[in-house]
């Protein structure tokens, strides 16, 4: 059984999709998971800046959470090409992701830059989706778990337990990630998802920190999802290619929902099993 009581699926469209195609592919997304109870499946999508506006309009009132794939530090400043916390409230967006392996490892980003827009997210009364993962070459010297200990140390080293409730984490492999990505077996993904928990509670406490949600992302596909969603410390999957056309997305969706043993599945009289969620789904 797992300890989150909701499986969170999101994607991320990178430097894909213009207005008009994350507008359609929200609406459709929209209307496809509709019949998906809200308390059983946290759903996001992070679209480019441009249409982000539009986007917030487009699922306002409704199911699926909109984010923003990157935010500055301060509320305004000479921060040429940012966006700042308070430019993203007035679009009435709530969700920042931080650290994506694309601002690391193609802009160079830092981890003390990623601690100070954690920091600024979560005062600011976001969630902040805190993106981490080796590369290929930290897995190769066998230091998987020490760079994703230390991102999670610097990353979050400014929050507190109490500011943990807005926090999620993206474990997303550099090597798995993307056109050329090889995605990781579940046994190793879950193996660095228990490292990241570990770490997450120890920072936190153990309450707190088994409570923050941790995804799998890397190239997820239709095949790998349901393996991977099963596993203990996988409590949600974080997808590029994959989800971009909303009836692929809501295919994965439907798949790994009813294999997800949430602790609400297992507590709950109506669902009572996954089996019986999964029919009252269908
Ligand atoms: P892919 O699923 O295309 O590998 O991308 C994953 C990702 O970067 C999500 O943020």
């Amino acid at each position: 059984m797992k300890r989150l009581d909701r499986l969170y699926m999101g994607t991320n469209t990178k430097m894909y999709k213009t207005i008009s195609d994350t507008t359609a592919f929200l609406s459709r997304l929209d209307q496809l998971t509709a019949d998906i109870p809200a308390d059983h499946l946290e759903l996001f999508v992070i679209p480019s800046y441009t249409s982000l506006e539009s986007a917030s309009r487009t699922v306002a009132g409704g199911r699926i959470r909109v984010g923003a794939q990157n935010m500055g530090w301060e509320d305004e400043g000479q921060f040429t090409g940012e966006i700042s916390p308070v430019m993203l409230q007035e679009i009435g967006v709530n969700l920042a992701m931080i650290g994506h392996s694309e601002r690391r490892h193609v802009f160079g980003e830092t981890d003390r830059q990623e601690e100070k827009k954690v920091a600024k997210a979560i005062s600011s009364g976001f969630t902040a989706l805190l993106c981490i993962g080796e590369t290929a070459e930290d897995k190769a010297y066998g230091l998987s778990d020490e760079t994703l200990r230390a991102q999670l140390k610097i990353g979050l080293h400014s929050i507190t337990a109490e500011q943990a409730a807005n926090l999620w984490i993206a474990y997303e492999p550099v090597w798995a990630i993307g056109v050329n990505g090889v995605p990781a077996d579940e046994q190793y993904a879950d193996e660095r998802h228990r490292v990241i928990k570990e770490t997450l509670s120890e920072l936190f406490g153990p309450e707190t920190g088994l409570d923050i949600p941790v995804l799998y992302g890397g190239s997820v596909n239709p095949e790998n999802a349901p393996l991977l969603i099963q596993m203990p410390h996988i409590d949600g999957l974080f997808i590029g290619r994959s989800a971009w056309d909303a009836d692929r997305f809501n295919a994965i969706i439907r798949t790994v929902l009813p294999l997800f043993g949430s602790r609400k599945n297992a507590a709950s009289p109506q669902s009572g099993s996954c089996k019986s969620q999964k029919e009252e789904i269908r």
